[in-house]
């Protein structure tokens, strides 16, 4: 994207920031997290946050980035000098995040190939997925692999190709796994696990469900990390913002609400549904849906052409992440592109093969309880990203007044039907909400409080 203002339509600017939002976060992420958190419970507070928190915070970003026309550290310098430091915090996320993401990309691609290879029946054993992570170099091969394919099509700026085919996949990926969750639905004990998955219950609910649900509302939806602040800074003055930004939501939420529904009742299914099957964390997806491969009809194609647009979903996420990163060093120093794709692919590498050790040889490292794929998680997404939208909150609500954003807004849209609720939400609800849930996140996390 060299020239500001190049989504000439609105479908293409929807599709593009969609692009980046769904990925490894609704397919892989959301239903582990579901599963653990409380089932219909995590799914109403997620679904609640999605349309306060997500629709307050993701419309102020893309605003802010169309109000300056400029990518996070520029933005927030624009509008306030004394708030440039926020630009500078939201640079670092995508630098935390991009490692491990390209980590769990690594296992895709994996699971791809065995299943292309006819191997299906070996990945639905119990211990299948715990040998391969904890092995020492095949996850760091296949997670080289992952950052090879992004790093490439970033440095010969293919990515418009990529996002052409992407389109193509997203719709096959929907229709795919709504064919899936139907198949799953359809087996033994599997109805139990949709009620788990749909149900809201008291019984499942605790503050950390509320935690689990913010900080996966920030990741899905590539929030408080300026990346829609990025998108926002290509839109043209005309776009209705507000129907935008629902769109955007409708389709992250749909996607992770769908590969919920394929992969919580097969956990009912497959493990039985206990305490243990529903807490198996980041290895989830990988462990359940071979399960239901293996034992469906036509399932290693079914399974094969699964992981492939899982894979492409990850990689426009990657190739977004990278991009980001990229220009953040460009803007800052302005190296060649060239030479910054290659430090970046370097010092991803270099950050994330800790992460994939962290579940073999070195998974007796654990920093507060938690491996170190899950501290990198727990770090970006359940602190930095909580903090930085509580000062983005009160720089829009009391500094520059959310008036400015409204009016941003208004220039597509006169009629901007939610200003009331963002108005109150970035000023109020929201700033209180965060600091609540940030104080009660580091506690939990550090034991001084159990919730
Ligand atoms: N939102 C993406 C997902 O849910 O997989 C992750 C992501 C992509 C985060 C791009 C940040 C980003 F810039």
């Amino acid at each position: 994207m060299s020239q500001r203002s190049n989504f000439s339509s609105k479908i293409g600017f929807v599709l593009a920031a969609a692009g980046s939002a769904v990925g490894l976060g609704n397919i892989w992420r959301f239903p582990y997290l579901a599963a653990q958190y409380g089932g219909g419970s995590f799914l109403f507070v997620y679904l609640i946050l999605a349309v306060t928190f997500g629709f307050t915070l993701m419309i102020t970003e893309i605003a802010i980035g169309r109000k300056t026309g400029l990518s996070a550290i520029g933005a927030f310098k624009k509008l306030d000098r004394r708030f440039s430091f926020l630009g500078v915090f939201s640079a670092i996320i995508p630098i935390i995040i991009f490692p491990y993401y390209s980590v769990i990309g690594g296992w895709v691609l994996k699971y791809f190939s065995v299943f292309v290879s006819g191997n299906s029946s070996k990945a639905a054993s119990d211990t299948y997925f715990n040998g391969f992570i904890s092995s020492t170099t095949e996850p760091i091969g296949w997670f080289f692999l992952f950052i090879a394919f992004t790093a490439i099509v970033v440095l010969l700026g293919v990515q418009k190709g990529i996002e052409t085919v992407s389109k193509f996949m997203m719709p096959i990926l929907v229709i795919l796994s709504v064919g899936i969750a139907f198949y799953g639905l359809t087996v033994d004990g599997a109805i139990d696990g949709l009620v788990y998955y749909l149900k809201p219950s008291l019984e499942n609910f605790s503050i950390k469900t509320i935690l689990a649900a913010m900080g996966q509302l920030f990741y899905s939806m590539s929030l408080s990390m300026g990346i829609m602040i990025t998108y926002g800074s290509y839109l043209k003055k005309d776009n209705n913002l507000e129907s935008s930004v629902r769109q955007i939501e409708i389709f992250d939420t749909g996607i992770a609400f769908l590969s919920g529904l394929m992969i919580i009742p097969c956990v009912f299914a497959f493990s039985g549904g206990t305490t243990e099957s529903l807490n198996q964390g980041p290895g989830l997806m990988f462990v359940t849906l071979p399960k239901m491969f293996t034992s469906m009809p036509m399932g290693n194609i079914i399974g094969t052409l699964f992981f492939l647009l899982v894979f492409f979903a990850a990689l426009t996420s990657a190739i977004s992440l990278m991009e980001t990163i990229v220009s953040i060093f460009r803007d800052k120093f302005h190296w060649k592109r060239k030479f910054t794709c290659g430090l970046v692919t370097v010092i991803t590498l270099l950050m994330g093969i800790p992460s994939s050790l962290g579940f073999g040889p070195w998974a007796h490292i654990k920093f507060i309880g938690l491996s170190i794929l899950d501290t990198f998680d727990f770090i970006s997404n359940n602190v930095l990203m909580p903090i930085l939208a509580f000062f983005t909150c009160i720089f829009v609500g009391f500094i520059i007044k959310p008036k400015t954003i409204s009016d941003e807004v208004k220039i597509g849209n006169p009629k901007f039907k939610g200003e009331k609720l963002f108005s109150i939400m970035i000023k109020w609800i929201a700033p209180i909400c965060l600091i609540a849930i940030l104080i009660s996140s580091i506690l939990n996390t550090l034991g001084i409080i159990v919730l």
